[in-house]
């Protein structure tokens, strides 16, 4: 399992832009970590330090204790897969499957291996019959699911996703949601960022705040979307979910999930 940290990490584009001013996060092996936060707050900034997309300004970036600056870019693709905010700056091949074996062949998979891994990552994100189809004939919202599939078949240690949800349906969410359950399940860290905040009470174990480059809250959804947190989440535009809203409302205490709604509900009307 492979863990990532950040100390003071300062990034400021070419433009002046202070992107990051001084985070400092320390990511476990095998954690479910999601990122929040407003427009422009910083988490895909954040997130492109730790394939060595981007660089750190000050501060440093670490995987598994080491400095990603001491590691080259081909190094760091073996250990973590990055998907990017817009898929179409990801997405170059001529067909799906192309698409989604591009990684994992420079990866040096090749053969039957590669193949399987080919499937397997298209059938999680169900678009396991469209492996001819060019990946333009997809719809956003799929083309979304296609670079998290070309991600999942790098079979990296760490896989960090940038804002999965956006577009997805129901059925879109889901999915996302069971493909990080089961990564995290198999030992991989996982990073996520969305807004999305019932999408993250949901999936993820411990939720990161980012409000202009910095780190404003960093713990469990319970603690972090907590009624007492709600003040300090709105300086950064981020509304509790509706489960988390709901048992406050009721006195229920922090539920910012359905099922802990739902739990807390029956225990409460156990009482009475
Ligand atoms: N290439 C760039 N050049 C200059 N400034 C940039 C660049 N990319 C992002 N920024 C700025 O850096 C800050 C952080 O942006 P970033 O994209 O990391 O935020 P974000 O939290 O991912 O936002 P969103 O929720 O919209 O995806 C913002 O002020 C943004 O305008
Ligand atoms: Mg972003």
């Amino acid at each position: 399992m492979t863990s990532l940290a950040t100390e003071s990490l300062v990034f400021v584009y070419p433009d002046g832009t202070r992107a990051l001013d001084g985070v400092s996060l320390q990511i476990g092996g095998g954690e479910a970590v999601g990122i929040i936060g407003q427009n422009g707050s910083g988490k895909s900034t954040l997130i492109r330090h730790f394939n060595g997309l981007l660089r750190a300004t000050e501060g440093r970036v670490l995987l598994d204790g080491q400095n990603v600056n001491e590691r080259h870019v081909a190094e760091l693709a073996r250990i973590v897969a990055v998907t990017f905010q817009n898929p179409d700056r990801q997405i170059f091949a001529g067909r799906i499957g192309s698409e989604v074996a591009f990684g994992p062949r420079n990866l040096g998979v090749r053969g039957t291996d590669l193949e399987q891994r080919v499937e397997e990552a298209l059938k999680a994100v169900d678009l396991g019959p469209r492996g001819a189809a060019n990946p333009y004939d997809l719809g956003f919202s799929q083309r979304k699911l296609l670079a998290l599939a070309s991600v999942i078949a790098m079979e990296t240690p760490v896989v960090i996703l940038d804002e999965p949800t956006t577009g997805q349906d129901a059925r879109g969410l889901e999915r996302v949601r069971s493909i990080v359950r089961r990564l995290v399940g198999a030992g991989r860290t996982v990073v996520v960022t969305s807004h999305d905040m019932r999408f993250v009470a949901e999936t993820m174990e411990r939720v990161v705040v980012l409000r202009d480059g910095q780190v404003i809250l960093d713990g469990p959804p319970e603690e972090v979307f907590a009624a007492d947190r709600w003040p300090l989440l709105g300086t950064t535009h981020v509304e509790a979910p509706w489960a988390a809203q709901e048992g406050a409302r009721l006195g229920l205490g922090s539920t910012p999930t359905e099922a802990s709604l739902f739990t807390a509900l029956q225990a409460w009307g156990g009482q009475v």
